[in-house]
């Protein structure tokens, strides 16, 4: 069973499917530890709920942002984390985070990406007029939200939507596709060769020699 570390600013919904997916035994994988750079943020009620420790960490108590990852990888190695998730946590990760995790740092992102980067991703598919929005899993690079696209779930944009309304239908998507990339993370079935993530066992072609 994988130990997961989840970097969450706010809310908390996409930590909460996730906790609650390995509580329903649907994930091989226990939340290990939650960090917060917000003290505010509901999900560290969610955390402390379910009895995961949740640990804040301060972006301003640090002079860098390399020194202020290299708290938080310090939290994540003392609780033996083996993937981290990010579940709406709002800052660019830098090498320091990343380089202690090579393509072990996953994202959720409310579009399909490439499409609609960045923040407030369902108001620009509803303003650029797309019929068509949904969610992302990736790999997260240096970049904002441009890593290897792991699972991506289409959602309709419908007459009448707004950015409340789409958004919601959109989350729901967010909470079944994130655990579901985990699992198959878990069982060893992703593989990242360049920009393509390929699925393990999924298909019938015999499985290309890549690393
Ligand atoms: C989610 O919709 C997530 O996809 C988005 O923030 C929300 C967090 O909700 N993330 C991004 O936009 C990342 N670029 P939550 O705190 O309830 O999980």
């Amino acid at each position: 069973m994988i130990a997961l570390g989840v970097l969450a600013s706010g809310r908390g919904s996409n930590l909460q499917a996730i906790i609650d997916a390995c509580e329903a035994g649907r994930l091989d994988a226990r939340p290990a530890v939650v960090i917060s750079d917000n003290p505010r943020a509901q999900a560290l009620e969610r955390a402390a709920r379910h009895g995961v420790p949740a640990v804040v960490v301060e972006r301003r108590a640090s002079k860098s942002r390399d020194d202020y990852e290299r708290v938080i990888v310090a939290s994540l190695r003392e609780h033996a984390v083996d993937l981290v998730c990010l579940a709406g946590y709002r800052r660019l990760v830098g090498r320091v985070l990343l380089d202690a995790f090579p393509w072990r740092v996953m994202n959720i992102h409310p579009a399909l990406l490439p499409s609609f980067p960045g923040l407030e991703a369902q108001r620009q598919a509803l303003e650029y007029g797309v019929k068509v929005a949904g969610c992302t899993v990736h790999f997260v690079d240096e970049g904002a939200d441009s890593g290897p696209v792991i699972l991506q779930k289409p959602v309709p944009v419908l007459e009448g939507d707004d950015v409340e309304s789409l958004s919601e239908r959109i989350l729901e998507q967010e909470h079944q596709v994130y655990p579901e990339a985990i699992a198959l993370y878990a069982a060893g079935r992703l593989k990242v060769a360049g920009r393509r993530v390929h699925i393990l066992g999924e298909g019938k072609e015999p499985w290309p020699d890549v690393h």
